[in-house]
């Protein structure tokens, strides 16, 4: 039985900053931001955004009545939580309207939990083929302000279906993993923004897919000849490129050309949106499924995963025929036009009006965001959301 990714759906928040912008507000050359890191716009979340509006936008435009009966599964996969005990797929199961014979839970290891997520709805289908996951993947990535982190802050949400006989792409066996216990990246519970040693990150990010890259040929004895193309976690889009570079080697030009193109092809959304953290790597897939031109039924692509702290897998899958008529390019499109640009000053005033932290009652502008979940509130320390259909 083939099991995958049946549906995709995104979401980002109506904001951005221009990347030239800020590299001139932070006495940086553009050429850095831009090329360099590879980021032309960031998204910025208002404060009515948090990570279950984002995932509930996501998922809503995707989801049927037909899914909403099937879903047995919810697994959200964040590193942005509300709530230290509840966990934030509970809020989007009713925020979907979801049936109440479903099993909602959260998952934590940094950018990871969208790809630990997507695993374990494998096996759930594999134990009920009926039934279908919906997989989350939302984040709002900070790092503060004036930080070298900051150019690569962003936000948004992926939603996943995950079913037997999927539309898009049928994730083979074998994955390979591997963990170790690294302070690369993380975020101690009292910090609302994350602490990093930026260059280690990068050494760790690139010898982690050489150690998943080595283990999967060794088990499937597949080389870079058998991907049409291959996707990276996309904290910022030159990342992937430097640990894709260190392996080209293995294969000849045409190999070369073929991977380095659909590389290109697999940032288009990510360099205007920035880091999602747990959804970066599927935002790339999307990216790569509704922007190439020439990737047929049938192939195979290669997907890193890597979360901070650290774990690491390298998976594939198998596009499935007709995978074009499940994606809605012309919808993204749309989304990521019609967003806002606001100035420095404005994102920077965004980033620094926090929510009440002793969870006295707060009412928010619900009305200055066109997202049709929002976070309306607090009150009497419950965080109060509102679907406006
Ligand atoms: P930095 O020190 O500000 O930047 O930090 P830099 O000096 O290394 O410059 C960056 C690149 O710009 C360099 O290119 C420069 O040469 C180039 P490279 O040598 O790397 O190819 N450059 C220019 N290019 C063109 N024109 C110019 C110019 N000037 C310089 N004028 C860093 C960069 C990414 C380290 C920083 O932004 C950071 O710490 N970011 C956050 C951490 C991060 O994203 N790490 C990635 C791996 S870890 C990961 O992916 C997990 C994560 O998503 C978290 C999770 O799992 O939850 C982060």
């Amino acid at each position: 039985m083939q099991i995958g990714i049946d549906k995709i759906g995104f979401y980002t928040p109506h904001l951005y900053v221009d990347m030239e912008k800020l590299a001139l507000a932070r006495n940086e050359d553009p050429g850095k931001f831009l090329i360099g890191i590879g980021q032309e716009k960031m998204a910025v979340a208002p404060v009515t955004q948090d990570a279950v509006t984002l995932a509930a936008n996501a998922a809503l435009e995707i989801l049927t009545d037909e899914d909403k009966e099937k879903i047995d599964f919810v697994i959200f996969g964040t590193e942005s939580g509300v709530d230290h005990s509840k966990a934030a797929a509970i809020y989007v199961h009713r925020l979907l309207g979801l049936k109440p014979e479903v099993r909602a839970v959260e998952v934590k290891e940094a950018c990871f939990g969208a790809t630990a997520g997507l695993q374990m709805a494998r096996g759930h289908i594999a134990l009920h083929p009926e039934s279908k996951v919906l997989v989350l993947g939302s984040d709002i990535s900070r790092y503060g302000l004036n930080t070298s982190g900051e150019v690569t802050q962003g936000a948004g949400a992926v939603a996943m279906v995950v079913s037997a006989h999927p539309k898009i792409l049928a994730i083979e066996e074998p994955s390979v993993y591997h963990t170790e216990d690294i302070m690369d990246f993380w975020r101690p519970v009292y910090s609302d923004s994350a602490y990093v040693d930026g260059k280690f990150s990068n050494e760790k990010y690139i010898s982690f897919f050489q150690n998943v890259w080595k283990q999967y040929r060794e088990k499937t004895g597949f080389t870079l000849s058998d991907f049409k193309a291959i996707c990276f976690h996309m904290p910022y889009t030159k990342m992937g490129l430097k640990a894709l570079r260190t392996v080209l080697d293995e294969t000849d030009e045409d190999g070369r050309e073929r991977l380095l193109a659909h590389y290109e092809t697999s940032k288009s959304y990510n360099k205007i949106v920035g880091n999602i953290y747990t959804g970066a790597l599927y935002l790339s897939l999307l990216s790569l499924l509704e922007q190439n031109t020439n990737i047929e039924a049938g192939a195979r692509i290669g997907l890193y995963s890597y979360g901070s702290g650290a774990v690491g897998e390298f998976f594939s899958g198998i596009l499935q025929p007709g995978y074009r008529k499940a994606l809605q390019p012309a919808r993204h499109q749309q989304m990521l036009e019609a967003r806002k640009e606001i100035s420095v000053a404005e994102y920077e005033a965004i980033f620094t009006t926090s929510l009440p932290n002793d969870g006295s009652a707060v009412t928010l502008p619900v009305n200055e965001d066109p997202a049709t979940v929002c976070l309306a509130g607090i009150e009497g320390h419950k965080r109060q959301y509102v679907n406006k259909n």
